[in-house]
């Protein structure tokens, strides 16, 4: 992530949730502003971010999906609805199994199937399932992948 992306960034965020998690979107009640201030304040502030980006004429930059990640804690990967089913995710994801080569864990929403699917078809298995602390309260699950300890 360079500096001026942020605001590209969680536009992209936003756009991915209100189209992966809509159910959860509407229960939350998440402003623009609120978005923005959560991920300045704490995302970018806590994680190494990586972009996905697409080149278009004269060499303008088009972000397409991020990566949040901390340690061997992915915390946040999110593909533009527009831009999935392209390989983004997958090469995101193996850019978080290059900066963590001993193993990785995140969290994901049970009932994020699709998320789920695209884990377990890149070796990432469940080993918790839970509830996301408050005020989401979201049954979730704990994913890992190679030898990362629980
Ligand atoms: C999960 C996610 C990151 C995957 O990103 P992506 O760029 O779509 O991933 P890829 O294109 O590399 O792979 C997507 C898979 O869906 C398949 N697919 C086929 N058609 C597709 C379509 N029209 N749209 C999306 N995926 C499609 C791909 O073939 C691939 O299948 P595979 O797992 O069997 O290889 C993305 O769907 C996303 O951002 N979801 C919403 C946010 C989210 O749930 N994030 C994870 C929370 S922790």
């Amino acid at each position: 992530m360079r500096d001026g992306e942020i605001e590209e960034i969680v536009r992209v965020w936003r756009r991915s949730r209100d189209a992966s998690q809509p159910w959860l979107e509407a229960r939350m009640g998440h402003t623009a502003e609120d978005d923005r201030r959560f991920f300045e304040g704490t995302i970018a502030e806590e994680n190494d971010i990586w972009v996905a980006v697409e080149r278009h004429i004269a060499g303008v930059l088009e972000i397409l999906g991020f990566l949040a990640i901390a340690g061997d804690r992915l915390g946040w990967l999110y593909v533009d609805p527009d831009a999935q089913g392209r390989g983004i995710g997958t090469a995101l994801l193996e850019k978080a199994k290059e900066l963590s080569p001993a193993g990785l864990a995140l969290y994901t929403h049970q009932r994020n199937t699709r998320a789920r699917a695209f884990y377990e078809r890149r070796g990432f298995r469940a080993v918790r399932f839970g509830v996301s602390p408050p005020p989401e309260n979201e049954p979730d699950v704990l994913y890992q992948f190679g030898s990362q300890p629980e």
